[in-house]
C-alpha cells in the first residue's frame, strides 16, 4: 500500500467539533467503516509493517479497537484477544489502572490466554493522550506476553502520547493529524 492510498482515507474521516465536548475536535471513522474499499485498504495498510514479523495474536482495546484489530487478526492469520473496560470479563482477570484526562479507569484481559513471551500486536484506533495504549502495553506485560508493537489508524500527535509509549517498541500510525 502506498502512501498516497493511505492519505486517500482521510476522505473517509469525518471532522465533529465540539464532541463529545466544547472545544474537542472528533475524528468520526464510522464513514471509513461503511465503505467496503476504504475500510479494506485501512486494514491492509495496518498489517504492513507486521507482515513476516512473527505476531502471534492481535490486542484490540474495547471498544472502538476493537473493529480495527478483529479485523486485522484475521488479515494477519492470528487470533484476537479483547482488553476490554471493567466490568465486562469473567474472571479469571488481569488488569492495569491508569490515568484518564479527568479520573482514572482501568483495562482488563483474561488472564491465561497468553502464552509465556507470546508475540502480541496491540491495536487502537486513535492515539490520543497515549494513556490507553500505554495501559493496554502494560496490561499485555502482566500477562507475561511481549509487545511486538502497536498499530493505530490515527494520531493526534499534538497530544504527544507517543512518548507515553515505551521506546524501542515500533508503533505505527497511518495518519497524523
Ligand atoms: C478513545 C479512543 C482510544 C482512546 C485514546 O476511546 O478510541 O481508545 O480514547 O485516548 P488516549 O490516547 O488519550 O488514552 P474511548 O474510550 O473514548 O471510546 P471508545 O469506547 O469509543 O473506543
Ligand atoms: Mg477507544
Amino acid at each position: 500500500v502506498g502512501e498516497l492510498d493511505v492519505d486517500s482515507l482521510r476522505g473517509w474521516i469525518r471532522d465533529v467539533p465540539d464532541f463529545p465536548s466544547v472545544g474537542v475536535l472528533f475524528r468520526d471513522v464510522t464513514p471509513l467503516l461503511a465503505d467496503a474499499d476504504a475500510f479494506g485498504r485501512c486494514i491492509d495498510a495496518l498489517a504492513a509493517p507486521w507482515q513476516g514479523v512473527g505476531v502471534e495474536l492481535v490486542c484490540g482495546i474495547e471498544s472502538r479497537g476493537f473493529i480495527f484489530g478483529a479485523a486485522l487478526a484475521h488479515r494477519l492469520e492470528v487470533g484476537f484477544m479483547p482488553l476490554r473496560k471493567p466490568g465486562k470479563l469473567p474472571p479469571p482477570l488481569a488488569e492495569v489502572e491508569y490515568a484518564l484526562e479527568y479520573g482514572r479507569d482501568r483495562l482488563q484481559a483474561r488472564a491465561g490466554t497468553l502464552a509465556q513471551g507470546q508475540r502480541v500486536l496491540i491495536v487502537d484506533d486513535v492515539l490520543a493522550t497515549g494513556g490507553t495504549l500505554a495501559a493496554a502495553h502494560e496490561l499485555v506485560a502482566r500477562l507475561g506476553g511481549a509487545t511486538v508493537g502497536a498499530g493505530v489508524v490515527i494520531e493526534l500527535a499534538a497530544l504527544g502520547g507517543r512518548a507515553r509509549w515505551p521506546r524501542g517498541v515500533p508503533l505505527h500510525a497511518l495518519l497524523d493529524y
